[in-house]
């Protein structure tokens, strides 16, 4: 009775103001200047009473894709009203600044240190005409979720360090290894043994793809698809969240995983990815595990309905807790539009977990009372 009630009371809230009232997965969201939302392949923070979703500034064209204003910003009370904050780290006009403007800036993701007080927005950095061979991890700082965001600086994560429990005999590289055919088995296992690990170790290991998580303890993770998005790292940043503590795993190695989601329900970390198909879709995996260390249990493709072999047509970029529903998490997806990259939609989802499983269920429209029935 009580959720009918709101539901009608919302419904009629929308009549008058004009505002949504749900989430239409794949369709137009206006913001609150009834523009398309354009913060793609983001993330979406809560800071006393609002939330603030980050994402790329696409524009319109094939070069759309590059990065010609920098990193948008808009902020709601309830998750479906945006207002738009405008560009909170922009690109630079200096050619030789390393954000200068046609560069390329994905999957901007913002966490709050407490230890700091301050705003840490991590980013995949590739380099103007670069293509995507740079593949750094880069930092900026602000005092305000609303920004202006300082660009500190880009890195390839722990050069000159092994990842954990990376055993010895794995550390020289055997010459043979150089002529193996790609894909071939030897291949795929010289791979999972850390080829490329070796590769680039005195360069620094890459860092495409990418999310940060924020754990209970304060401890904060770059989770970046690395040895040519073959296999995720997972690395701990340091107190300020704006170096890297050496302290590292890889996950899944030679699994091809890109666009990592991660969340945390009783105890156990689950994370979604996708496959490596560039800005066409592929079928998401999940996995979960009791340590941010692994071992990484392989779950599946948690998409469940029409599309779910195409995760619904999009690409996992980030899953944030509900305030107020406890437990309850919202998935969020971008379906690429590589032709027009300005008119790229956006799939959230309610996040179920059934035995220790993420499920997402195809919503056409949905609205946070979902929730109370999960
Ligand atoms: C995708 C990746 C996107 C973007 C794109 C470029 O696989 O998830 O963030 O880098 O490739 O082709």
């Amino acid at each position: 009775m009580k959720l009918k009630f709101s539901i009608i009371i919302s419904f009629i809230c929308s009549l008058i103001f004009g505002q949504n009232n749900s989430f239409e997965p794949g369709k137009f969201w206006k913001d609150t200047d009834g523009v398309h939302i354009n913060a793609h392949g983001g993330g979406v923070i809560f800071v006393d009473g609002t939330y603030y979703w980050y994402g790329e500034f696409k524009s319109e064209g094939k070069e759309g894709n590059t990065a010609l204003k920098g990193v948008s910003c808009y902020s709601s009370k309830d998750l479906y009203n945006w207002h738009n904050e405008g560009i909170v780290l922009e690109v630079e006009e200096d050619p030789n600044s390393e954000i200068t403007k046609g560069c390329i800036m994905e999957r901007p993701k913002v966490v709050f240190n407490k230890k700091t007080g301050k705003y840490v927005m991590w980013f995949h950095l590739e380099l103007k005409g670069e293509g995507y061979d740079a593949a750094r991890a880069a930092a900026a700082i602000s005092d305000s979720p609303k920004g202006p965001f300082t660009y500190k600086k880009s890195y390839r994560p722990n050069r000159g360090v092994w990842p954990m429990n990376f055993k010895d005999e794995f550390k020289s590289a055997s010459t043979a290894e150089r002529n193996l055919k790609s894909w071939s088995p030897e291949w795929v296992t010289a791979v999972k043994n850390g080829m490329l690990v070796r590769r680039d170790f005195k360069k620094g290991q890459m860092a495409r793809d990418m999310t940060v998580y924020v754990d209970d303890n304060e401890k904060a993770y770059l989770i970046h698809s690395s040895e040519e998005n073959l296999t995720l790292h997972i690395s701990e940043l340091t107190d300020d969240y704006l170096d890297f503590t050496e302290k590292w795993t890889r996950m899944a190695p030679a699994g091809h995983n890109e666009a990592p989601a991660i969340f945390k329900k009783d105890g156990i970390y689950y994370m979604i990815t996708s496959g490596c198909t560039g800005w066409d879709p592929n079928e998401a995996r999940s996995f979960k595990s009791k340590s941010i260390w692994g071992p990484w249990e392989t779950l599946g493709n948690p998409c469940v309905g029409k599309g779910a072999e195409l995760t619904f047509y999009a690409q996992s970029t980030y899953i944030f807790p509900v305030q107020g529903k406890k437990d309850q998490f919202i998935f969020m997806a971008d379906r690429w539009k590589p032709d027009n990259p300005i008119d790229g939609a956006y799939i959230w989802l309610p996040v179920k977990i059934t035995h220790e499983k993420p499920v997402l269920n195809w919503f056409d429209k949905w609205n946070l009372n979902v929730f109370s029935e999960n």
